[in-house]
């Protein structure tokens, strides 16, 4: 085989900045390659309106996506449109097709990745999915090969860039969570409808990925507790950094005695912590592992040239394993259970946690919340108030010993009837030392 065929699907941010990345760096990468790697079709709802880079050579250009997926000469399709539709026909319709599929698909991933898997092995093609997660990280490539060999026992991530550009904003200027985010929204870092990246649903796909990847189970989104960050506020980076701690959207896939405790949330870190330097619309990734122990990886999450660069990575990848003959047939989602990793409900984990009250202020509060957590068993740390001239809305903070999580829901549901509270209690785990 001479050359290497491959069709793009997709010619958005991703698409374009793969495209940017092949006609700029062809010669580099032939060279690293030993052959030709030739993007011959491309394909978007709008094809007509795109700039297709001259360095890439005639091409043929469509907005029927079928065509490329059905074409006798490609041997690799690039899927980057995005979502479950159209994005699960296309890579169907590739494997069927004995095309290998390169896709930076996280949600398709997350929520199918092992049958399409189970589909690529039975067809004999590969499927490569790098960009899905962390854009710029290499952290497939090191959970599959570089630590493989480890038992994993935890992995954190922060892995939504928007989220964290948010939260450092705020961190750094005390700007209010609606001013941030209309902010990120016009500097295009969050989308007009930021549910996705604000609730934490995004970086729930990305989690379930990489722990499928990590621990060797199947995970799925829904066995992944997930809460966004729209109730923080500068007033809880304020009593964060009383505690020595900051907050971030933490993913936390943690092994415990019990089983694999699986989170999305925001969490009090300490500031001592790497993952607390993470600022920006930066994500990075720290795995532990029980022989190799603490790995940190770092980069862009995000953007059409570090993406890029992983899409153009996997095609190089699967492109050498084409021509070689040797398609890499492990699923990465190699799950008959281990059952040591089953997930288990967030609720039986133990921690100690930082609830933040905003209350009418009167007499009596202080012993009211403390009558409940006594009830409960539940332990009082400190109690925590910055000044404030403001009496009809006075936020203040009480920190519990490590306690389980169901207990701290229970006592949160019954303090949110008590009429001096002017919203429900926000509680946030405290992590312990990373
Ligand atoms: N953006 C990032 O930084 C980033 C990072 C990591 C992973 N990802 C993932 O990469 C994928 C692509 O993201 P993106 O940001 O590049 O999205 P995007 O900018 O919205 O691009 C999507 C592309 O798909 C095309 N498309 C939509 N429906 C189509 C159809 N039926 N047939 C053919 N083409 C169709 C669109 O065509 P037109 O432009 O012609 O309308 C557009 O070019 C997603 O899975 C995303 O989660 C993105």
């Amino acid at each position: 085989m001479e050359q290497v065929n491959v069709g793009i699907i997709g010619l958005g941010n991703v698409g374009s900045g793969t495209m940017a990345i092949l006609a700029e760096n062809g010669e580099q990468i032939d060279l690293k390659l030993g052959f030709r790697l030739r993007v011959k079709a491309v394909c978007s709802e709008h094809t007509e309106q795109k700039k297709i880079p001259e360095a890439l050579g005639p091409v043929l250009k469509t907005n029927d996506w079928r065509q490329l997926v059905s074409h006798p000469d490609l041997h690799i399709i690039v899927e980057l449109v995005g979502g479950t539709q159209v994005a699960a026909e296309i890579v169907n319709t590739a494997i069927a097709n004995k095309k290998s599929v390169v896709t930076a698909n996280k949600e398709l991933m997350a929520s199918s990745g092992a049958e399409l898997w189970d589909r690529a092995i039975a067809a004999r093609t590969n499927l490569a999915m790098e960009a899905s997660v962390a854009g710029g990280i290499p952290i497939h490539a090191v959970l599959r090969e570089g630590i493989s060999g480890d038992r994993i026992v935890a992995l954190y991530g922060i892995l939504n860039g928007t989220s964290n550009y948010i939260l450092t904003s705020m961190e750094k200027r005390g700007t209010p969570f609606e001013t941030v985010l209309a902010e990120a929204q016009r500097l295009g870092y969050a989308e007009a409808d930021p549910s996705n990246d604000i609730d934490g649903i995004d970086a729930r796909s990305k989690l379930a990925i990489l722990s499928a990847l990590a621990f060797g189970e199947k995970i799925t989104p829904s066995d992944i507790f997930t809460e966004g960050i729209r109730r923080i506020g500068p007033v809880d980076f304020e009593y964060a950094h009383r505690l020595g701690h900051t907050i971030r959207l933490l993913c936390a896939a943690r092994q415990t005695e019990d089983g694999l405790v699986l989170s999305v949330r925001p969490a009090l870190i300490s500031t001592s912590t790497i993952l607390a330097s993470v600022q920006g619309s930066y994500n990075a990734v720290w795995v532990k592992g029980h022989f190799g122990e603490d790995t940190f990886y770092y980069g862009r999450g995000a953007g059409p040239l570090p993406t890029g660069v992983a899409v153009v990575s996997d095609l190089m990848r699967v492109a050498r394993e084409i021509r070689d003959g040797s398609p890499e047939r492990v699923s990465p989602f190699a799950h008959k259970r281990l059952g040591i990793y089953k997930p288990i409900p967030v609720a039986r984990q133990k921690r100690a946690y930082y609830l933040r009250f905003r209350v009418m202020d009167r007499e009596g509060i202080i012993s009211a919340l403390a009558g409940i957590l006594a009830a409960k068993h539940i332990s009082l740390d400190a109690v925590l108030q910055v000044p404030s001239e403001n009496k009809r809305d006075l936020p203040f903070v009480i920190t519990l010993e490590p306690t389980t999580e169901q207990a701290v829901r229970q006592a949160v549901e019954e303090m949110s009837r008590l009429d001096f509270l002017l919203e429900p209690p926000l509680a946030l785990p405290i992590e312990p030392p990373l």
